[in-house]
């Protein structure tokens, strides 16, 4: 962290949650707090509070949560820093200069300033579309129906004939020849010197999730070749690990986005409100894209062209998405080529329908693969039918195994018995989850797409990782996912998850941190038998000591959005905002509050001991028996509320 906790928490502690929620979700006060649709997932009745008390926002439908720091984050889509800084401007704090190297400072001048010509670059192809020059530009867009607000939301352009005025251009904005060279918009050679790359081209300009321009595409107006050109790799632009149009599909409300192959089938989808498109950049689809998606959201759906070299990028994709750990699933846009003569053709409601109806991608591999097969013949059918065991063995999770084993007897008349057993067979020479070539996901789930319906809204399915799936950590305790389980990645399926007993315990944590940050006077009680390692799971630890060490200072003061806010990702975050929020409901009398405490504070401690005990010489005996005499005076204390 570039910041201490103290610049963090002064920046927090002179910002008001509601006001930097508010400006995005539209919030109805509810008794202390205020209530809203959630902006980080799909829902009709609200489940997103705003906790002034706490200075902390939390959804109980998708699990996000955390500090206004966080909610920046996830809402913009930047860095700790960037909301750090953001809120400090509101609140007209100067932070202090961050310590960076001379050499890192170098660099981010250095990126600075390509961006700052592909700027420039991108409003003068934009002016000139506007222009008497850009007639022949607008004519095509226009032919292609596009509307003036659609060209003007993806900042479409055009590159006139002549070859060096651009270069001329950035010159006299004072941009350096090398300068101008290395962002790409110009090219050199000994004829012609430093010239336009891009001529004679409408133009579309490709953003990073940020919207700021980092490279372009400029298609010819007729049928010449090439179709496209794209400015090639530069220290700014890295086609592998953008997309197009992620700046604007990331805002989208679907639970999906839709990956397609052009810069125009995009745009004409946006244009018929189909604001989760993207497109990659003029190049094969990438593992670092899929990971990008993979920030935004869990499944994809895939408009590829309907012609060969569509199913064959199609087929190959599913196979990136799913190891990015994507749900993926395909659209079928035949009788049409793509999703622009698609929505042209039919219009968006047809559109809508085959995203309603699009095949999940298991079933589309196992559909273009029949077709190599002969159905009528009986040796053809049923080496056909071993290849669907083979794939099957793919999913490691038995019972989405099974989901699948039976899905797929039905569509191939293949008795359901028969094919669990020829997979059973496969599975037991090569193990299950082994096959990366086929259907089973990264974490794909059922093959019923929706996500989250039905699933329970108590705090008990958004419990925070704690150790016994540290590689969760890194990988998020999903907003929107079912807790811990489903955020462990397929690889590790096979290792066991966390026991009913340690979730139960994470429960106990959960309840007892919630009930000190709201009601901080009982801390007192609590640390003379607790501390911070006596907590399972390390985030667990982490959490209990930054609100230990508070409460220390003034045990009157707990600051849920500071202790949030001593960690750096959203997930870290997000989980410890679940801490924070989970209620013990029903016990209005006060004796028995002060029970329930007591066991709660018991039944963390025994566990504690137990693990020091199991872990053995790791503690010393003189710990070991310190804790034992703490646990027995346990049994008789008394809590105070
Ligand atoms: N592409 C490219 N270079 C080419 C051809 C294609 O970079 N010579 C990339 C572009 O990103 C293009 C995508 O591949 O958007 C898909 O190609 P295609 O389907 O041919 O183009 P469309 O975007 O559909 O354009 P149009 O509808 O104008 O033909
Ligand atoms: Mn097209």
């Amino acid at each position: 962290m570039y910041y201490s906790q103290e610049v963090v928490d002064e920046v927090l502690a002179n910002t008001d949650i509601v006001d930097v929620v508010s400006a995005h979700v539209h919030l109805k006060k509810q008794g202390k707090d205020y209530v809203g649709l959630c902006p980080f997932h799909n829902e009709k009745t609200p489940s997103f509070s705003v906790i002034p008390g706490k200075n902390m926002f939390y959804c109980f439908g998708c699990g996000a949560g955390g500090s206004a720091i966080t909610f920046l984050m996830k809402y913009n889509n930047c860095t700790f820093r960037e909301a750090l800084q953001d809120l400090a401007d509101r609140a007209q704090i100067t932070l202090p200069a961050p310590n960076y190297s001379e050499e890192t400072k170098k660099r981010e001048q250095h990126r600075q300033d390509l961006l700052a010509v592909n700027k420039e670059a991108a409003t003068y192809y934009y002016k000139l579309l506007r222009s008497r020059k850009g007639e022949r530009g607008m004519k095509y867009f226009t032919d292609r129906a596009l509307s003036a607000e659609t060209m003007k939301m993806f900042g479409l352009g055009f590159a006139d004939g002549a070859r060096s005025d651009l270069t001329d251009h950035l010159r006299k904005k004072g941009f350096s020849d090398e300068l101008i060279l290395e962002s790409d918009v110009a090219v050199f050679n000994e004829k012609q010197g430093l010239h336009d790359r891009f001529f004679n081209r409408v133009m579309f300009p490709i953003q990073d999730v940020r919207g700021r321009v980092i490279g372009f595409g400029g298609r010819v107006l007729g049928d010449a070749k090439p179709k496209y050109i794209n400015s090639s790799d530069t220290q700014i632009f890295d086609k592998g690990r953008n997309l197009y149009a992620l700046n604007l599909a990331r805002r989208t409300k679907a639970d999906h986005l839709i990956l397609c192959e052009g810069y125009m089938d995009v745009i004409a989808m946006h244009q018929a409100g189909f604001n989760q498109a993207v497109a990659s950049l003029g190049t094969a689809f990438t593992p670092g894209q899929a990971a990008l998606l993979r920030r935004y959201t869990k499944r994809v759906l895939l408009a590829y062209d309907s012609d060969g070299a569509g199913v064959r990028a199609a087929l190959r994709n599913i196979g990136i998405l799913r190891n990015g750990g994507l749900e993926s699933s395909v659209i079928d846009l035949r009788p049409h080529k793509d999703p622009d003569e698609f929505i042209k053709a039919e219009g968006k409601e047809a559109f809508q329908a085959r995203i309603d109806s699009a095949e999940n991608s298991f079933f589309y591999e196992l559909r273009i693969l029949s077709q190599s097969y002969r159905m009528d013949d009986p040796a053809s059918r049923t080496a056909f039918h071993r290849e669907i065991a083979r794939k099957l063995c793919g999913f490691a999770d038995e019972i989405e195994r099974d989901n699948y084993i039976a899905a797929a007897a039905e569509k191939y008349f293949i008795k359901t018995d028969s094919l669990r057993r020829l997979v059973a067979q496969y599975g037991n020479a090569n193990g299950y989850g082994t096959d990366t070539q086929s259907g089973a996901g990264e974490r794909s789930k059922t093959f019923r797409s929706g996500r989250n319906q039905g699933e329970s809204k108590d705090f008990r399915s958004r419990i925070p990782p704690g150790d016994g799936n540290r590689e969760s950590k890194s990988r998020a305790p999903q907003a929107g996912g079912n807790g811990a389980a489903a955020a462990r990645p397929f690889s590790r399926r096979l290792a066991p998850g966390p026991t009913r007993a340690q979730k139960a315990l994470w429960e106990k944590q959960c309840l007892l941190l919630t009930w000190i940050i709201d009601d901080p006077r009982i801390f007192p009680q609590i640390s003379r038998y607790l501390q911070p390692d006596d907590f399972d799971g390390e985030i667990y630890v982490r959490t209990a000591s930054r609100l230990w060490d508070q409460l220390r200072k003034d045990p009157e003061a707990a600051n849920a959005a500071s202790v949030i806010s001593s960690f750096e990702t959203p997930q870290e975050q997000e989980a410890t905002a679940a801490m924070f929020n989970s209620h013990l409901e029903g016990i209005e009398d006060k004796n028995d509050r002060e029970k329930t405490l007591r066991e709660l504070v018991f039944f963390i401690k025994q566990a504690s001991l137990d693990r020091m005990t199991r872990a053995g010489g790791a503690s010393s005996l003189q710990t070991l028996l310190t804790a034992k005499q703490q646990l027995q005076s346990l049994r008789s204390a008394n809590f105070h509320l």
